[in-house]
């Protein structure tokens, strides 16, 4: 088949968090349309513009450009109560969702059950806890892959009332095994009972999308010339496969997923932009080599305001962390890299860069398997902080001698180029190299 463009990608390298929703609205006005792949409400982009911040869960992040659409693809977990959400949050910013979203019938959901089931796994893990966002990914991927999962198409049919009683049912089950109490269970300060209730309201507002065969879709985009950008979730480090396992979430967070989140063929993938704060954070539980239990942790936490868009936790804090990021340009073949807030560490010293691992007395630039279970000593690498604010710096030759050497050096180390850095959380503060 004759495609006369790719899919550009734009995805996080490491564990989530690194401001993808601000490079999407950002690159935005290049695309013609703008189509999440994978994950679901446990993602949380954030975007600022006029003095405003949005966060979106579900919703892609091309959404403040009305004349551009907007694609759920098949890949993606929905919860519709989530969903109902989102769009009035929209509405009360005078955009209009229904017009310029489109979502995939083969999009699976997220049932209220889902949501308890996760919470009654999560607890009985005890000390092992993944720190999951407790939205049901985890649950309604597992029924993704056992084909016992619903999804976006299903609400359409006569018997939908009937197949989900069934699974519900299911689920019911095994928190019962559990021995979970449902009874005390709340979502949003809801019973399950009364939040099932608001979930199948939302249903209404569900059907009234166009609701497509995305892969289609998709590729007649491709084939007319139409630019497309799809958006990751999540990060790299958090992929099912090659994330931090059991420490991951519960989708192919990495390139490869673009083309079963989709449905394009691998040679239908053009520019792979990864992005990555210029130091390291990780919300919830799992393996951190860099992270900092100090001050300077507390700072970049502080600084860079690191709690979370979806759940408000803070987030742990470290320097980067460069064999981990080279095994997500690895993963991904990422073609241009895009650095983000670079401006929290402005008043630094000196700033950190963790150049290899050390474990058992090796050096070495190999993410172990045991990657949970070794104690892992970064060897560090020193560079001179630039110790000024980056405010009103509106080229990227403009930007601090020390920073970028600083991104000189990241370039090095993962041999690809620097194509943007971003100085704030707004979208006029993008750096094009
Ligand atoms: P996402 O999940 O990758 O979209 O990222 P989040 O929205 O969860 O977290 C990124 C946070 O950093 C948000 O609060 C953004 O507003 C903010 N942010 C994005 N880019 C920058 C930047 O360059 N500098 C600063 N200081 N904040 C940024
Ligand atoms: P965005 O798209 C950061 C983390 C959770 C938990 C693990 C599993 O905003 O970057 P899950 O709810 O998927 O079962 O949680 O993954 N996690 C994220 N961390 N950013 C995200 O999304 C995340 N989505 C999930 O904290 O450790
Ligand atoms: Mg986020």
């Amino acid at each position: 088949m004759q495609l006369k463009s790719k899919v550009d990608v734009l995805l996080g390298l490491q564990w989530g968090d690194e401001g993808k929703g601000k490079v999407v609205d950002v690159l935005t006005p290049r695309y013609d349309v703008i189509a999440r792949f994978q994950g679901g409400p446990n993602a949380g982009h954030t975007l600022e513009f006029n003095g405003m911040k949005h966060v979106l869960h579900i919703i892609p992040s091309g959404i403040f450009h009305p004349d551009k659409l907007n694609v759920i693809g098949n890949g993606v977990l929905i919860e519709p109560a989530i969903l109902s959400q989102e769009v009035e949050a929209l509405r009360g910013r005078q955009v209009d969702a229904t017009r310029n979203l489109y979502i995939s019938k083969k999009a699976h959901l997220i049932l209220p059950s889902h949501r308890l089931l996760d919470a009654a796994n999560e607890q009985a893990k005890g000390n092992a806890k993944i720190g999951s966002t407790l939205k049901g990914i985890g649950p309604a991927y597992t029924d993704k892959i056992a084909r016992t999962g619903l999804r976006v198409g299903d609400t359409l049919e006569f018997d939908f009332g009937e197949k989900y009683e069934l699974l519900k049912l299911q689920h019911l089950q095994m928190v019962q095994t559990l021995g979970f109490d449902t009874a005390s269970f709340r979502i949003d300060g809801m019973t399950l009972e009364d939040y099932e209730r608001r979930w199948m309201e939302s249903l209404q507002l569900l059907r009234s999308f166009h609701l497509i065969n995305s892969e289609y879709f998709i590729n007649d985009c491709l084939r007319q010339g139409k630019r497309v950008l799809a958006e990751g979730a999540q990060g790299s480090m958090l992929d099912i496969d090659f994330g931090s396992y059991p420490f991951v979430t519960s989708s192919s967070t990495v390139t490869a997923g673009v083309c079963s989140g989709l449905g394009v063929a691998p040679s239908a993938i053009g520019r792979v932009m990864g992005i990555t704060k210029a130091y390291c954070t990780r919300v919830g539980a799992g393996p951190f080599p860099t992270e900092l239990f100090d001050d300077t942790g507390r700072r970049l936490c502080e600084l860079g305001h690191e709690y979370g868009a979806t759940t408000g936790r803070s987030r742990r804090c470290g320097w980067i962390d460069l064999p981990a990021l080279r095994y997500a340009c690895m993963l991904n073949g990422v073609t241009d890299l895009i650095v983000t807030k670079p401006d929290v560490m402005n008043d630094f010293e000196e700033v950190l860069m963790c150049d290899s691992y050390e474990i058992g007395g090796r050096c070495t630039d190999e993410l172990p398997f045991e990657f949970n279970a070794v104690e892992i000593t970064p060897r560090w690498v020193s560079y001179p902080g630039w110790k000024q604010s980056l405010a009103g710096i509106d080229s990227y030759s403009r930007l601090p001698q020390p920073l970028l050497r600083y991104l000189e050096a990241i370039e090095q180390a993962v041999q690809t180029p620097v194509m943007a850095v971003s100085t704030s959380p707004d979208r006029k503060d993008v750096l094009f190299k």
